[in-house]
């Protein structure tokens, strides 16, 4: 294999072509997932109906039929365990507000920045204009006008896992 692909690169630099139009050759030949870098192609750690991440601690959907559940062990989601904190997975933003987990969407419906959680006021603030969004989704403080999504949230495992779903 290695030997027939240096006898048709030596052969093809005799053409007088050059390296890039070799690697060309090569991916029209080889298909284009062999010639792609690593570094633009990320190997997905779980793939689960509409939905691919590749957050290790994730499994399940985390686009389209939202349904993912988190590992609260893994170094990735263990700090939701502290009251207050909070994370991003998708375009979902779950908090563990005063020991419950609230799972809502993280982007601002006035003009989608994605809002951050306040625990000394309990509730979901934007930082472009100020909006301020309650535990439940719905809005507080203008100028958004329309509420968050809300998603379920359920604690399984003896309280080592989270279940997020629509
Ligand atoms: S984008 Fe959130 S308040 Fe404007």
């Amino acid at each position: 294999m290695e030997t027939s692909q240096l006898s048709r690169g030596q052969f093809l630099k005799q053409l007088g072509l050059s390296s890039a139009a070799l690697m060309s050759f090569y991916c029209l030949g080889t298909g284009l997932t062999s010639c792609s870098s690593s570094s633009e192609d990320p190997a997905p750690t779980t793939t689960t109906g509409g939905g691919t991440n590749t957050n290790s601690g994730v499994t399940g959907a985390i686009t389209g039929a939202i349904d993912f559940t988190l590992d609260l062990t893994n170094a990735n989601f263990s700090k939701l365990k502290t009251v207050g904190e909070f994370t991003y997975v998708g375009d979902i933003i779950i908090a563990n507000a005063k020991g419950t987990f609230v799972a809502l969407s993280k982007a601002c419906t006035h003009q989608g920045t994605a809002v951050n959680y306040r625990s000394g006021t309990n509730d979901f603030f934007c930082p472009n204009h100020g909006s301020i969004f309650r535990t439940d989704g719905t809005v507080q403080k203008d100028p958004a006008t329309r509420a968050l999504t809300v998603y379920k949230t359920e604690l399984l495992n003896s309280n080592n896992s989270l279940r997020v779903k629509a």
